[in-house]
């Protein structure tokens, strides 16, 4: 709003809209047509349509931010959203516009997520939709084409899968992505090569038509120090959102640094470049670490950590944090300061405790901090959902950590990812089941075609879990 009111944006697009000429508002395109929002405020919309657009309430039982794909319900005839009431649309905000008796002619379609919020608006010419139909795969393009899209039986939000690459360079000098087991990505063979399981942007166009419903791409190299204007990386996303429709995830790197040249780049500064070349959400591994070690031994928020800056500017939405621990078994739950549980396996020495310690540098170094702790203190930071690997279970495919999952997924009120170890379906359907995790991620059992994303989607549907076909 600061900059369309600045610019005169925003006088222009008001009458634009009074005389009803076309128009279709996404996301905040939705949001800024209130009267006001909460959302680093009150600041007040072009109120155009009557209402204040405030922030979910996690007390009723949801996980904030709403991120996923979600069923909506059509309440009006709405030339643009006609049959897609019965498909999942991909939705990431945490602040939303509620149905009222003054706004009534406004509203074509709500989502029910702890209470049924506006999902869109239609007044002759003028749309609007709170979810993101240029991610929300074919029934989103859809929308944008004005076609029908096909009959689908979505009722909830769905439990999401998510496929993830790992990115690096070879030996050779070309982009590659790859996958180790427990972070060693070298072939065990006389040239020790870096292990080479594809092309990075054919990958993701792969696992979109395979039914992804997100992809990640993480730069497993990006601790080192970099030229921000070199990244690789900022070609990979820029192709691979020209074909995939799905949100996409970067990683690595992402952190305030001065170059090899003297030149400093603020962790915004990388952010900003990342978004501007296609990516939804930035994920933040070691800095996160140093930033939540930082806050409880001062209690106080400096603002100044990349997780805080970039969420501050983004929204929590765009900001995820990757936790990378390391199981270590305990005899006694005394003998650490952290939060240990009782573990379902016992450890090597008949030990019936363990806590999970975190890592920095792709888990070459641990940290005196607890996975739990990290994750708690994140979301205080304003993390919008937490990425959670296992280093013991990583490239195992026996199974997610369930012990660990439950214990982060029940602990903070952001949505979980489970990730690291998955190698058959029924791993996806009993972390569903065992724990509060929103999202499954796994990566080498898609790229070596063990497991295809569709058996893993067809597998939790006839297990009873709602996800996206
Ligand atoms: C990953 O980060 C490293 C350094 O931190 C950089 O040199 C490399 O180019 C990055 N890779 C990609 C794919 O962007
Ligand atoms: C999910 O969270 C709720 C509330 O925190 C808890 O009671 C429940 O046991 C959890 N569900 C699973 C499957 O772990």
């Amino acid at each position: 709003m600061d900059v369309l009111n600045k610019t005169g944006m925003g006088e222009a697009l008001s009458s634009y809209i009074e005389q009803d000429r076309p128009f279709l508002g996404i996301c905040l395109g939705l949001q800024l047509l209130f009267e006001s929002s909460d959302e680093n405020g009150p600041v007040k919309g072009l109120g155009l349509i009557p209402g204040v657009v405030g922030r979910f309430d996690s007390s009723n039982g949801v996980r904030v931010p709403h991120i996923g794909w979600n069923a909506i319900q059509i309440t009006r005839e709405s030339q643009i959203l006609d049959d897609i009431g019965n498909r999942h649309v991909y939705f990431v905000h945490s602040y939303r516009a509620m149905p009222s008796d003054d706004n009534r002619e406004w509203v074509s379609s709500t989502c029910n997520y702890g209470d049924n919020f506006i999902a869109s608006i239609r007044r002759g010419n003028v749309h609007a939709v709170q979810f993101h139909p240029e991610k929300s795969g074919d029934v989103g393009l859809s929308v944008l084409r004005r076609q029908k899209p096909a009959q689908g039986k979505a009722s909830e939000l769905a439990k999401r899968v998510i496929a993830c690459l790992d990115v690096r360079t070879n030996d050779k000098g070309d982009l590659v992505v790859t996958k180790g087991d427990q972070y060693d990505v070298r072939e065990h063979t006389k040239e020790n090569e870096v292990r080479n399981l594809g092309k990075p942007v054919d990958l993701a166009g792969q696992y979109y038509k395979d039914g992804a419903d997100e992809v990640s791409f993480l730069n497993i190299t990006g601790f080192r120090d970099f030229p921000l204007g070199d990244l690789p990386m900022l070609q990979v996303l820029r192709h691979a959102s020209e074909n995939v429709f799905v949100p996409l995830t970067v990683g690595g790197g992402i952190r305030d640094f001065t170059d090899a040249n003297g030149r400093y780049y603020s962790s915004l500064e990388v952010a900003a470049e990342y978004f501007r070349s296609g990516a939804d959400k930035i994920s933040i591994g070691s800095d996160a670490v140093y930033a939540a070690e930082e806050y409880l031994k001062t209690k106080v928020k400096s603002g100044k950590s990349s997780l805080e800056q970039i969420s501050r500017v983004y929204g929590n939405q765009a900001v995820v944090v990757s936790i990378d621990p390391r199981r270590v078994y305990l005899k006694d739950p005394k003998d650490v300061e952290f939060k240990s549980i009782r573990v379902t396996n016992p450890g090597p020495n008949g030990e019936q405790y363990a806590w999970y310690q975190c890592t920095v540098n792709g888990g070459r170094e641990g940290r005196p901090i607890g996975a739990y702790e990290l994750a708690k203190a994140v979301e205080e930071l304003g993390a919008g959902e937490i990425l959670l690997n296992c280093i013991d279970c990583d490239g195992q495919g026996k199974g997610f950590d369930i012990d660990l999952i439950k214990l982060i997924s029940d602990a903070v009120s952001i949505p979980v990812i489970a990730s690291s170890g998955a190698g058959a379906v029924e791993h996806f359907s009993e972390v569903f089941s065992k724990t509060n995790a929103s999202a499954a991620l796994a990566a080498g059992i898609f790229h070596r075609k063990e497991v295809p994303i569709q058996s893993v989607k067809e597998h939790l549907l006839q297990e009873g879990i709602e996800v996206r076909m």
